[in-house]
């Protein structure tokens, strides 16, 4: 029996624990309940309609009306709603997606799709299959992994070991041996004190180089990062940088595995973020806007010369010992389809690096008039980054409540923003339309003004 708005209100975080947050927290500040959306809008119970200016979490690009991806997933479940793609079945929109995904990333030079059910998984068999592919080429000891601190690849135990952000690590520790991680580049803080963008992407190379020679290359079986860093804080590194990781990682057999989950379809402005640089990773891994975030899936994309070694291999060892029930879900499948024919026939790729400088040359505008903006990132489509301090010269980061109080206003406001340690990230649906992203800069100006 459907319940009324007063017990919803009064259950709220009482009987389930949110991910990411504290439970004593969503019990002292119950969340929003959100009950409805439409365009690039949700509603909450009270009925206040905002933008979401969080696209979800950085998945629901074509907006929350898409009606051929709803479409799609209604007759999927009518003719299949689930058969598993493990040894000896198949469904036939496993097939016609893996076609698609291949001309997709035709430019990227990936060749077939291994499917998961989201993001973390999509991570965790790249990692996997990376150790697989040296075991079979008869190079077992590869099997470090090397990434970016600050940078996000989900909560599973590989992906966290990847992963470049304490707080998702050290209540979980230990955690997998042999992960290392290099400085990332970020100019508003590292280790090396630089400011320049371009020195700095040097600067970490170096350090790559140098984490390379004391590990030995021959441990390590893959560098993975994000083309863009996202949830570490949208960090856009240098131009030079993701080609320059990609040279040192051939140069030393070690495999690079672009984490395209925030990136792939078309946020950046560009349709991926290895395309954006002009890089060809080894994998990449994709999940979230594959299907809108309609339906959990992902997609794990391997590059030809990789895929040759697994399917030429005689021995055995290239049998995939890894998978998920819902890997290859009909239902999932059949949404990513109708999602990236509507994400080509809208070409929200262009829209996103309109929109997207629309938006960064607001923040930088905000950042004018309000001291409390450190820093703002942005500048390659639709992920923006703002960074709060107490004070511009020291850098010390605001206090824990001062993001929170701008994201109160910026909702009352007109638009939902995201929260994430002293940053507020901006990503909304790709579809917005330039008055969407004056209401994104009102109701953050509104924000700003009440601190
Ligand atoms: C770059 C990146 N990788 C991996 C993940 C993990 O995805 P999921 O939460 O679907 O497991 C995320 C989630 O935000 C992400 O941004």
């Amino acid at each position: 029996m459907p319940r009324d708005d007063n017990f919803l209100k009064e259950q709220n975080a009482r009987h389930l624990w949110h991910p990411m947050a504290h439970p004593a927290d969503s019990l002292a500040n119950p969340p929003t309940i959100v009950t409805g959306a439409r365009g690039v809008s949700i509603t909450d119970i009270d009925g206040h309609e905002v933008v979401d200016a969080v696209g979800g979490l950085w998945n629901v690009n074509l907006g929350y009306s898409c009606e051929p991806v709803k479409a799609a997933i209604a007759a999927q479940l009518d003719a299949l709603p689930y058969y598993s793609i493990f040894r000896g079945t198949s469904n036939d929109k496993v097939i016609e997606l893996a076609e698609e995904l291949k001309t997709f990333f035709a430019p990227e030079g990936m060749a077939r799709a291994f499917y998961t059910s989201g993001g973390g998984d999509s991570v965790e068999t790249a990692l996997r299959l990376s150790r697989q592919y040296h075991k079979i080429r008869g190079e077992a000891g590869r099997v470090k992994f090397l990434s970016l601190k600050k940078g996000y690849h989900g909560t599973h135990f590989g992906g966290a070991s990847v992963n470049g952000n304490a707080n998702f690590r050290t209540p979980y520790e230990p955690l997998l041996p042999g992960c290392h991680h290099i400085p990332a580049p970020y100019p508003y803080r590292n280790p090396f004190n630089e400011t320049d963008p371009e020195r700095l992407a040097q600067l970490c190379l170096q350090a790559l180089e140098d984490e390379i020679a004391f590990q030995g290359a021959g441990t390590i079986a893959a560098f993975i990062m994000e083309p863009i860093l996202g949830a570490g804080g949208v960090i856009p590194p240098h131009a030079s940088f993701m080609p320059g990781v990609a040279e040192i990682c051939r140069r030393n057999g070690i495999l690079l595995i672009a984490d395209e989950v925030i990136t792939a379809f078309g946020r950046t402005g560009a349709w991926s973020g290895s395309r954006l640089w002009g890089v060809q990773p080894d994998f990449m891994a994709t999940a979230k806007a594959i299907t809108n975030g309609y339906f959990p899936f992902g997609a794990v994309m391997i590059a030809e010369h990789v895929a040759e070694v697994f399917e030429k291999d005689e021995t055995g060892k290239a049998a995939i010992g890894h998978g998920y029930t819902y890997s290859g879900h009909p239902v999932g499948a059949a949404a990513a389809l109708a999602c990236l024919a509507e994400t080509r026939r809208l070409d929200v790729a262009t829209n996103a690096k309109a929109r997207g400088d629309e938006l960064f040359a607001g923040v930088q505008a905000l950042m004018d008039r309000y001291e409390v903006i450190g820093d703002v990132r942005g500048g390659h489509g639709l992920m923006i980054a703002l960074e709060l301090v107490e004070d511009r010269a020291t850098k010390t980061p605001a206090a824990k409540s001062v993001p929170g109080q701008v994201q109160k206003t910026a909702y009352e406001a007109g638009a939902m923003i995201r929260v994430s340690g002293p940053n507020i990230i901006l990503s909304p649906p790709l579809v917005v339309t330039a008055d969407d992203v004056q209401t994104i800069l009102t109701a953050l100006d509104a924000g700003f003004r009440a601190l």
